[in-house]
């Protein structure tokens, strides 16, 4: 098991106790119960100089890793707002999360609201409200972009957990944030970096896609472009991994990789036939 906590800091006559870090935020895709899984396959800190996370999400990895030195990045601005306001902002945000109600009345205020009025501070408040009481954690938006999940939580949810937010914040010291595409990313990565590619997946069926974190959609020639760009910076002396979905077409743009089977329970997941226990792929060139 991963342990909860990494440490303890002696801080006059208390000991704190330094949570491990972790995600603040529940997202689709998200890695964090498969980091046991993924631990072997990851480089040692001396093997990389720098870690780049063109797909941040939830960032489970980057959270897990406590990299010296990290680019994170997304093309979802709100998300990426939030992580800036957690890392220069932590006490502040926490003194806003705590104000916030949960019930349905006033979820649906906040969900009224318009982001780019609101103050930086504001919007990520809001956007961790939102995140944890609303149904199974969806980031879904329609097609103006407005966020639409409705609703999904009791009276004992939790907003605002400040020790998480406190150790991601501290984590998030040495990173460079960035709302940019993948492919806008991926043109900082020079040689002895190491790039973690955790994309929308390519569907299963036709059915079981959920891949809409943001408008656009990720299509088909997303993939072939990430592919394309795996190769490139394997020839360039680059560590990546990719993960993405077992299906054919992930097995033929990745064919020359190490290809390795992971087992997951997806959460999210609108088919019930997508439920349970999945595999997954971790894609590798090293
Ligand atoms: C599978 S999630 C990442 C999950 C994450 N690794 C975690 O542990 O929570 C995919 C992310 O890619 C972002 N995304 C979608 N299309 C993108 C693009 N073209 N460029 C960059 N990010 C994109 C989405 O906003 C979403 O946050």
């Amino acid at each position: 098991m991963l342990s909860e906590t990494i440490g303890f800091e002696q801080s006059g006559a208390e000991r704190l106790i330094i949570a491990r870090p972790r995600p603040f935020i529940k997202w689709a895709g998200g890695k964090r119960r498969l980091l046991e899984q993924y631990a072997p396959h990851l480089p040692s800190q001396s093997h990389f100089k720098r870690y780049l996370e063109p797909f941040l999400g939830g960032g489970a990895l980057f959270f897990y890793l406590r990299p010296e030195k990290a680019i994170l990045a997304d093309l979802n601005e709100e998300l990426i707002n939030c992580y800036l306001m957690v890392k220069q902002h932590p006490e502040e945000l926490i003194d806003r999360l705590k104000r916030h109600k949960v019930t349905s009345s006033y979820f649906y205020e906040m969900r009224k609201q318009e982001p780019l009025t609101l103050s930086p501070l504001e919007r990520a408040s809001r956007f961790i409200y939102l995140n944890k009481t609303c149904y199974n954690g969806l980031y879904r938006v329609n097609s103006s972009g407005q966020f639409n999940v409705p609703f999904g939580k009791s009276k004992s949810t939790s907003v605002c957990d400040e020790s998480v937010i406190r150790t991601a914040s501290i984590t998030l010291q040495n990173a460079h944030l960035k709302v940019s595409s993948f492919e806008d990313t991926v043109s900082e990565v020079v040689a002895g970096d190491f790039v973690y590619f955790d994309p929308p997946y390519v569907p299963l069926s036709q059915t079981a896609s959920f891949t809409n974190y943001t408008s656009p959609a990720f299509t088909d020639r997303d993939q072939d472009k990430l592919a394309s760009i795996a190769r490139e910076l394997s020839r360039k002396g680059v560590l990546v991994i990719v993960s993405n979905s077992n299906t054919e077409m992930v097995h033929r743009l990745y064919r020359g990789f190490r290809i390795e089977l992971v087992r997951c329970n997806r959460a999210i997941n609108s088919n019930t036939l997508g439920r349970g226990a999945v595999d997954e792929l971790l894609i590798k060139n090293f």
